[in-house]
């Protein structure tokens, strides 16, 4: 049994969640739970796999071997009911870098990307800095159950001649994961307007029971001819840092595309641990990856409990998938910058904007629970301890 109780001191490693909020905000004690990493200690049976290699003392170059080819396959069909073919598979440092190679390789400068609003924020980075026209198409809230406006996405891919469309499933920050209809309409959609599908699976193993992830290759229609999908074992198992993703793209010319554009930016070498781990933790993760999803549960469980009760004015609707708390601030008459000051610099709390997925994130907050409950229990008071103070201002002023 995993404790994943256990507070893990991060502070001074040079971690990006933990080591960058005092600079960022001039502000100390901060407790973050932004970033989407954990602050749990990986499988053990991965850190052992490392620590053979270290042990074996010599870090040259390495290659991706077969044998990791076929473990991908292998927890690809286990876990998602679908098998990529070992060829389809293309491996990258990471997936946002893959995101970039796609944009390059099946797009021209000026041409239109289509992406939700809100999305994972590189999205639209990694359209503007390859100088393509960022468009997007508002995901619809009903009663906080995020849906596609399948209407504006066939609209926006008439209007923009859109070349590109960038997926999230499960989608981050709504945690939402899209059911096998949502999916073959999205492929359908793409179909008729000739449209290419970068799907981003890399939440794929984080979605909770009954929810079922579908991914965009295996939706009950053959999108593959235009269809590529990303994912990586570096969300489900925190090995962020190791840099290992793969792609799995069945259609030969596009694979070749995307080799091609790699290979001319020297972007297809893999840190060799990155590749150990990945192999290890799909053979030998699936276990521990059980326990750590019903941690999830309780975690969300918490958060539930909480605003239910002690943050009345806030509303959050539990995740399908993903470890990523969405929560709406709307009921305050403050703005997106005036929310974070207070949680920041009263609450010592440090949460993503939902403001910066897209505007139709809008006052929401996106509040990472991949930590200790203790840590969550902590997190949460410190929303409340800031908002009791927007409520005593308020009533100030009134
Ligand atoms: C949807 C999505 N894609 C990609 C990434 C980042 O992946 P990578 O570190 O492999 O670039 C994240 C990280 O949070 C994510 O949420």
């Amino acid at each position: 049994m995993m404790n994943f109780n256990e507070p893990i001191n991060r502070l001074h490693t040079d971690n990006v969640k933990w080591d960058t909020m005092e600079q960022t905000y001039c502000e100390k004690d901060l407790l973050p739970m932004w970033i989407a990493d954990m602050d749990f200690m990986t499988c053990p049976a991965i850190i052992e796999g490392i620590q053979r290699e270290v042990a074996h003392g010599v870090f040259g170059y390495k290659n991706p071997s077969a044998r990791l080819r076929e473990t991908i396959a292998d927890w690809q069909e286990s876990m998602h009911s679908y098998r990529p073919a070992v060829d389809s598979i293309v491996f990258s440092p990471a997936v946002v870098p893959s995101i970039c190679t796609a944009i390059q390789a099946y797009t021209n400068e000026g041409d239109a990307v289509l992406i939700h609003d809100p999305v994972y924020t590189p999205f639209a980075e990694s359209i503007e800095n390859n100088r393509r026209k960022l468009v997007r198409s508002a995901l619809v809230s009903v009663n906080h159950h995020y849906k596609i406006n399948f209407e504006d996405v066939e609209r926006k891919m008439m209007e923009n001649d859109i070349k590109l469309y960038i997926f999230c499933n499960p989608h981050n920050p709504c945690g939402r994961v899209w059911k096998a209809e949502e999916l073959q309409k999205v492929g359908e959609l793409c179909q008729k307007y000739g449209v290419l599908l970068v799907s981003d699976e890399i939440h794929q193993d984080i979605v909770f029971a009954p929810n079922k992830f579908t991914s965009m290759l295996n939706t009950g229609k053959d999108f593959s001819a235009f269809t590529v999908v990303f994912t990586a074992p570096t969300k489900t198992f925190n090995l962020a840092g190791t840099k290992v993703s793969y792609a799995f793209i069945e259609n030969a010319v596009l694979r070749a595309r995307f080799v091609e554009v790699q290979t001319r930016n020297c972007g297809a070498e893999l840190n060799s641990f990155g590749l150990t781990a990945a192999e290890v933790a799909l053979k030998e993760g699936k276990s521990w990856l059980d326990e750590l999803l019903t941690y999830f549960e309780q975690n969300f469980d918490i958060v539930e409990e909480y605003v239910a009760t002690s943050l009345p004015k806030v509303n959050f609707n539990r995740p399908e998938g993903t470890y990523l708390a969405w929560l709406d601030f709307n009921a305050y008459d403050l703005t997106d910058k005036e929310i974070m000051n207070i949680l920041v610099h009263e609450g010592k709390v440090v949460l993503n904007a939902g403001i910066d997925y897209g505007e139709n994130g809008a006052k929401f907050f996106r509040m990472n629970i991949a930590t200790t409950k203790a840590n969550v229990e902590e997190g949460l008071n410190r929303i409340k301890k800031a908002l009791a103070i927007i409520n005593s201002k308020h009533a100030i002023t009134k």
